[in-house]
């Protein structure tokens, strides 16, 4: 496509692949490059080479719901018909067990990677049409193709941009409008390191034990078991130090979570846990307050013989 004083969009580009797409953009002599972004205090500024895009301008672009896109379009005003290339490639992951997914992510991630394509696409064509020129580009996934264990939503989100692009690429023909959609392979951003490290440790740990346990030993992470209880539980960490903490000292040392995981025991609780989990570095009062109650557990399973 000849992008000379065109006007292009780029979603999420205020980091990973967007920005990156947003700064190749940006070398191109397009008239207009609209940087989108969920937040226009998260902009990370685009510069132009001498014979780029002769105007950056950074918009603010939430995806989150029906509202916020309409929103979004209505503050784009004229610039919205005058779009030429649209690149929907604004995205979340959600990962692990599917039965142990949190679903508020799995329709956050819907609603990003799939819907809001859909709608914005939609929102851009029109003007599009009315020049018999332009092209959709959206951010698919080896995971619309390749399907893995533990990346089911994921995938089934970016086969639907899979289905969608290539619906729509049909629908358009003979129009002047084409769509495109990237196959990106893995590329080293916030959202791998997110997922990874946030469900990396505790799937791993659920796989193992599930493997090496009798089937009728239940194994999954501790929101799994609200309301349900047994005559003895485990309770295992999953995190060898203060160091390698996967999400946050919150999230793991989470009095709830805890609480849950040993009311759950009937007869008898056992936690497991390594030892420099009670030297962790706390950084609040608040954090100290977590991290002590763990510590008071093994201190008091002491006491009664129980700390090995
Ligand atoms: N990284 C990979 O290996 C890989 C592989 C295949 C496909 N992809 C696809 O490539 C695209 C970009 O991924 P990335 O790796 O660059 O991820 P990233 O670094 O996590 O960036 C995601 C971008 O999407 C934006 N976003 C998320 N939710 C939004 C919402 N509700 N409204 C508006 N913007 C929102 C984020 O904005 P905030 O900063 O405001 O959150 C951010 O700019 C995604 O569609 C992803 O599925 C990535």
């Amino acid at each position: 496509m000849d992008l000379t004083d065109a006007t292009a969009l780029v979603t999420g580009a205020n980091r990973g692949i967007g920005l990156a797409l947003a700064r190749r953009l940006a070398r191109e002599p397009l008239g207009r490059l609209l940087v989108g972004v969920r937040s226009l205090e998260r902009y990370e500024p685009v510069a132009a080479p001498p014979g780029g895009a002769r105007e950056i301008t950074p918009v603010q672009m939430d995806l989150s719901g029906y509202e916020e896109i309409e929103r979004s379009c209505a503050a784009l005003g004229e610039d919205l018909e005058r779009i030429d290339l649209l690149v929907n490639n604004a995205g979340l992951m959600t990962g692990g067990l599917l039965e142990e997914q949190e679903l508020k992510q799995v329709y956050a991630m819907f609603q990003v990677n799939l819907v809001a394509a859909a709608h914005l696409t939609a929102r851009v064509l029109p003007g599009m049409l009315a020049r018999r020129r332009g092209k959709v580009v959206t951010n698919a996934s080896i995971s619309g193709y390749a399907w893995f264990p533990a990346a089911t939503t994921y995938a089934a989100s970016k086969a639907g941009v899979v289905a969608l692009s290539e619906s729509l690429r049909r629908e358009l023909k003979g129009t002047g409008v084409t769509t495109l959609h990237l196959v990106t392979p893995g590329v080293n951003t916030g959202m791998l390191d997110d997922t990874e490290q946030v469900y990396g440790p505790y799937n791993a740990q659920v796989r193992c034990l599930r493997e090496h346990l009798p089937d009728d030993v239940k194994v999954g992470t501790v929101d799994k078991f609200q309301g349900q209880d047994g005559a003895v539980a485990f309770f295992s960490m999953a995190t060898s130090s203060g160091a390698e903490l996967p999400r946050n000292l919150e999230f793991l040392f989470s009095r709830n979570r805890l609480n849950v995981a040993i009311s759950r025991a009937r007869c008898l609780a056992v936690l497991v846990c390594s030892p420099e989990l009670l030297h962790v570095r706390c950084r609040s009062a608040e954090q100290m307050r977590l991290v002590n109650a763990l510590c008071l557990l093994v201190e008091m399973a002491g006491e009664q013989g129980g700390h090995s």
